[in-house]
C-alpha cells in the first residue's frame, strides 16, 4: 500500500511515521508513505498557499493550485483508490472504516488548514471526506497521522502476531479485556486467579465475559444493534 500526505506543514508528519510499528512497515516494504510539502507545489514567488474568503469574513481559505497541481502530478504517476480530505465536518472514523481502507492499493490524504479549502477542490478530487471526532484541530496533520497509523497496523504483516489486531477494542465492537504481566501480585493486588490457571478455554470465556462487561459498563452504545 502507498499512503501520500499532502501537507503545509510537512514537519508534523516526520515523527508519527519514524518510530515503532509504522516505521517498521515501511522498512519490511508493506507500506510507502510519502509527505509532500504542499509549498513545493506553488506557483507564486512567495510560496502561499491561502488567500482571503470571498465573500469576506474571518479566516483564509487553501488554494486550488497548489493542490490541484499535486494530486494531478500523483496521478499522473499512479492509480489512486481514493482522496481523503481531513476535516472536522467529515465522516466519523472507525474501525470498520479503517478496516476497509487497509485493503486498498494507493490513498492521498489531504490535510485541511485555516477555514478549509476551497469548495472547488473538494467538488473535483475529493471521493471522501473524514473527522477523526467531534473537536477541532489545528490542521488535519494529526488527523491523517492518526487516520493512516489506524490503517497500517491492520494490514496483513505489519504486526508480528497478526492476532493482536484481532484482539484489538473494536474489532468485535467490543471494547478489550484487562490484561495483567508480572509481578503477579504488587502491593497486594492480585491478577485474576484464572489467568495464572493454564486452562487456555476458560482463560478464553473469562476474557470475553470481561469484555462484555467493560463495553456494557463503558461503552453501552457499542452494544445497541
Ligand atoms: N482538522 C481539524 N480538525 C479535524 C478533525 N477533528 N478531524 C479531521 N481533520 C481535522
Amino acid at each position: 500500500m502507498r499512503i501520500d500526505i499532502i501537507s503545509a506543514v510537512p514537519s508534523l508528519l516526520e515523527s508519527p511515521f519514524a518510530d515503532s510499528i509504522l516505521q517498521r512497515a515501511q522498512t519490511k516494504g508493506i507500506v510507502t508513505v510519502k509527505i509532500h510539502d504542499l509549498r513545493d507545489y506553488t506557483n507564486n514567488k512567495h510560496r502561499k498557499i491561502d488567500d482571503y474568503a470571498f465573500g469576506g469574513g474571518a479566516g483564509m481559505v487553501m488554494t486550488i493550485q497548489p493542490i490541484a497541481d499535486c494530486i494531478n502530478k500523483l496521478k499522473e504517476e499512479r492509480h489512486y483508490d481514493e482522496v481523503i480530505y481531513m476535516t472536522p465536518d467529515g465522516e466519523r472514523l472507525t474501525q470498520t472504516m479503517s478496516n476497509q481502507m487497509s485493503a486498498l492499493g494507493n490513498i492521498i490524504i489531504l490535510c485541511g488548514h485555516y477555514k478549509g479549502v476551497d469548495q472547488r477542490v473538494r467538488d473535483l478530487f475529493i471521493t471522501k471526506e473524514i473527522t477523526i471526532g467531534d473537536y477541532v484541530l489545528s490542521g488535519g496533520e494529526l488527523a491523517a497521522a492518526v487516520l493512516a497509523d489506524s490503517i497500517i497496523r491492520l494490514i496483513p504483516g505489519v504486526l508480528n502476531d497478526e492476532t493482536s489486531a484481532l484482539t484489538d477494542s473494536f474489532q468485535d465492537d467490543l471494547l478489550a479485556p484487562p490484561v495483567y504481566t508480572r509481578p503477579a501480585e504488587y502491593e497486594g493486588k492480585k491478577v485474576p486467579e484464572i489467568l495464572l490457571s493454564g486452562d487456555q478455554q476458560k482463560i478464553e470465556t473469562w476474557r470475553m465475559d470481561q469484555a462484555q462487561k467493560r463495553t456494557a459498563k463503558l461503552r453501552p452504545d457499542l452494544l445497541k444493534e
